[in-house]
């Protein structure tokens, strides 16, 4: 008798044909500028590691030592038996990096974005989103009873004629800071603007750009000189360990304390992560020159990809596009840049447009300034071979 999920081999074989089916491949070790691969060191430029944290000594021997003092797992629930002394310690120190009345912690980025709107707009409501936000907001956004309007990307101008538009009695605007795939920036000072004249709330991912843009290293709002009613930022990229949080008013933290369901239906982080995550902010703090060194190599970079006639001019972080337009193309361009020495990946739909398939480039502070230049030799002769093709 034919297994009730049978159909996934037909299903799977359609995603391979579509070159759309994913698949994992293990490190041997650690993050890092370099990893190792199957046995085979690989220049990585792939990560979300912006500040070269995610293995310091430091976050390491953080994280041992929050599990040797709390345990390896929290055990329950915040709100049940797992509200543990790290929690609210990482709460008050994230609260002031995001000059912000208080914080809460959630799970992931993840959690965070899906559960954060539903708790702020619900039937009657409406929420206005970016169109290239990430998935997990699309996912949030789906989850709120809100309608929820698409506005085209970074467009203030129909982001207004939407806001003027809606008869809803809450508004939400949600952003990405910096978009994860493209590397560009909200115009968070020109929508903050919009927000407080149409009296809309405002929320804002900051998952790329905090420990990496503003002048503390605060993030984008922080550079755009606004505070948004929610900032949502995470601990898993720049800051090196894994976990979220909202930051706002305290009225927000006690909010979602009681009405966030993926902060209240889940086990609270464990100690190690947010040991961890102390620390990178005590190194954030004692080390600026790490975001200055990210925004060089970030510099060099985009000089030279768009020396190379990508597009890349509206980057504001340490992310890049290659976009090289159909799967396969995107796929092979990975390939032959492993063939290299660089492990580059190729992002393909859903995760983008379609048509839009890219190598999606990203720098570390690890990275160096010949790492950089090596990479740019290596994808000119790639993209040429693959332009021949
Ligand atoms: C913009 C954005 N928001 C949220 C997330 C999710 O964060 P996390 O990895 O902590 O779940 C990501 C992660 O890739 C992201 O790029």
């Amino acid at each position: 008798m034919p297994g009730a999920l049978s159909w996934l081999d037909g299903a799977l074989a359609g995603l391979s044909a579509k070159g759309l089916r994913r698949a994992l491949e293990p490190l041997d070790g650690a993050q890092g500028p370099v990893v190792s691969v199957g046995g085979r060191a690989l220049v990585n430029l792939c990560s979300n590691d912006y500040l070269g944290l995610a293995a310091d000594p430091r976050l390491v021997a953080a994280a041992v030592a929050a599990a040797q003092r709390e345990g390896a797992g929290a055990g329950a629930a915040r709100l049940v038996a797992g509200d543990l002394p790290v929690h609210g310690q990482l709460e008050r120190r994230l609260a002031s990096f995001k000059h912000a009345e208080a914080a809460l912690l959630f799970s992931s980025g993840y959690h965070a974005n899906a559960g954060i709107p539903a708790a702020l707009a619900d039937r009657e409501d409406a929420i206005f989103s970016d169109r290239l936000n990430h998935a997990s907001l699309i996912d949030g956004c789906r989850l709120s009873l809100a309608k929820t309007h698409r506005y085209p990307h970074g467009d203030v101008d129909a982001l207004a004629r939407l806001l003027r538009g809606t008869p809803a009695r809450r508004k939400l605007v949600v952003t990405d800071a910096v978009f994860g795939m493209d590397g560009d920036a909200a115009p968070l000072a020109a929508i903050a603007g919009l927000c407080r004249d149409e009296g809309a709330m405002l929320y804002v991912d900051e998952a790329h750009a905090t420990g990496v843009l503003g002048p503390t290293g605060a993030g984008w709002a922080e550079a755009e000189g606004i505070r948004p009613d929610v900032l949502m930022g995470t601990l898993g990229k720049a800051l090196g360990s894994f976990g979220a949080f909202a930051a706002g008013s305290a009225n927000l933290c006690e909010w979602l304390t009681s009405r966030a369901r993926t902060f209240i239906f889940t086990t609270a982080l464990p100690p190690a992560a947010c040991g961890a995550a102390l620390a990178a902010l005590d190194v954030l703090a004692a080390e600026p020159d790490r975001r200055a060194r990210v925004a060089r190599l970030a510099a060099r970079m985009k000089e030279g990809l768009a020396a190379l006639g990508f597009d890349v001019s509206r980057v504001v972080a340490p992310i890049f596009p290659v976009v090289l337009g159909e799967e396969a193309v995107a796929l092979e361009a990975s390939r032959r840049m492993r063939e290299r020495g660089f492990l580059v990946r190729a992002i393909r739909p859903p995760t983008v447009p379609a048509g839009t398939s890219r190598l999606r480039v990203s720098l570390t502070a690890g990275h160096t300034e010949a790492q950089v230049d090596a990479f740019l030799a290596a994808l000119r002769e790639v993209v040429a071979g693959l332009r021949r093709c």
